[in-house]
């Protein structure tokens, strides 16, 4: 059976490593064909695992053990964002501190306070289904 565990917007962003399945590293999906991300039990709570979406560098967060997808694209200036990128309860880029809720992608504002009205990042949609996560 098939779950729903998020719905997406995309807005992207770029990766630049495209990881293996090695050890804790998420499988590429390579596109389209193979919309496998990960076993939900490679991404343990509270963390971020980068993979590649349709050829774009994507994100996926196990927050608080909920999962959500993201291209990998800050919008603020399309810096990425990595395995180090989730601080407190954010995502947070690493290029100038702009912060997204893990949940949804919402912009929460910079790390420093300021705010700029930011988009959200472009959300990818995924399931669950067999203890597998896939990208929709
Ligand atoms: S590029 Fe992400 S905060 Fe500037």
């Amino acid at each position: 059976m098939l779950a729903t565990l998020a719905i997406v917007s995309l807005t992207g962003c770029i990766g630049s490593n495209q990881q293996t399945p090695t050890g804790n590293a998420i499988a590429d999906t390579g596109g389209v064909d193979g919309n496998f991300i990960a076993k939900a039990s490679q991404v343990p709570e509270n963390t971020i695992r980068e993979f590649t979406y349709k050829g774009e560098p994507a994100i996926l967060v196990n927050f608080g053990g909920e999962y959500a997808a993201y291209l990998n694209k800050c919008t603020h200036q399309g810096a990425q964002f990595n395995e180090s990128s989730l601080v407190n309860d954010r995502i947070q880029c690493p290029r100038h501190g702009a912060t997204f809720k893990p949940t949804t992608g919402e912009y929460l504002g910079h790390a420093n306070g300021n705010n700029f009205g930011l988009k959200g990042l472009s959300r990818i949609n995924i399931t669950l289904d067999n203890g597998g996560i896939y990208a929709e």
